[in-house]
């Protein structure tokens, strides 16, 4: 399957939601959807605003680590979202970003994805799409998020930008090329479900039953700290990983990184 056809009016004809989509903003190459997102926010765009583009100049990922989307070969997409929520609800965008990515690839090819915390989507042990959640605060309230999906598509990165794992894409896992369009309209519908679902308890219920290494003895690396070592219990509603240490504690991590550890 081919699609050459991955312009603003193939994506905006495809568009079924009404909440999510509108406006549309489709770049052929802009440095990052984020950023966009973020200036058209800041000009008072409304919620639901989506930013999509062909190709990435300088995608962002998680630690200010690049994120690659050469030409024609992924999903780079950015929405606007203006909840009202607080915390721990608002704090699941992250979450809701994963579910929704992992939904249309289960929904469309038939394979189920696994969710690594906090917020990479992972085929066959290997990273395929990641999420940046951007938000601002005025006086303590969220104004706005940018929730920032990239998925390979159509071809794996060709630089490492964390060495600690795999990366590939949808077709080398399906075994043939997958149609952009098709996959965006999927997730554009799955991110307004989830959305709407936020004040109930549904989202980390069905992150945690993809959760990859649930049950097992990881480590998590924190910029500048000796890793920690438990068993992966679960997430908190607002985000955090719930691991069990050798002393029988359980302890909340908010921000890092996880390896699987042999024990
Ligand atoms: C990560 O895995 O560290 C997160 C990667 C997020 C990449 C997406 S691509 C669309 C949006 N624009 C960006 O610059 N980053 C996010």
């Amino acid at each position: 399957m081919d699609d050459k056809a991955f312009s603003y009016t193939t994506i905006s004809k495809s568009l079924d939601t009404t909440e999510f989509g509108h406006p549309l903003y489709y770049y052929n190459s802009t440095s990052s959807t984020n950023n966009k997102a973020k200036d058209l926010a800041l000009n008072g765009e409304p919620e639901g605003t989506l930013v999509v583009a062909n190709e990435q100049t300088a995608g962002r990922g998680r630690f200010d680590r690049r994120w690659f989307t050469p030409k024609g070969s992924g999903l780079a997409v950015s929405f606007i979202l203006r909840s009202k929520l607080s915390n721990p609800e608002i704090s699941q965008m992250p979450l809701l970003g994963g579910l929704a990515t992992a939904y249309a690839i289960e929904q469309l090819y038939n394979i189920s994805p696994k969710l690594k915390w906090p917020n990479d989507i992972w085929v066959e042990q290997k990273k395929i799409a990641g999420i940046l959640v951007e938000t601002s605060y005025t006086e303590n309230l969220p104004e706005w998020q940018i929730l920032g999906i990239g998925v390979n598509v159509n071809s794996a990165p060709l630089e490492v930008t964390n060495p600690s794992y795999d990366a590939s894409c949808l077709a080398d896992i399906i075994g043939h090329k997958v149609d952009r369009v098709n996959l965006l309209q999927q997730l554009v519908r799955n991110v307004g479900l989830l959305y709407n679902q936020l004040e109930q308890n549904s989202i980390r219920e069905e992150w945690q039953k993809r959760m990859l290494w649930k049950n097992q003895y990881i480590e998590v690396i924190d910029s500048g700290h000796n890793p920690i070592e438990g068993i992966v219990l679960g997430v908190e509603t607002n985000g955090a990983l719930i691991i069990q240490l050798s002393n029988g504690d359980q302890l909340k991590i908010y921000s890092g990184e996880i390896r699987l550890k042999a024990r």
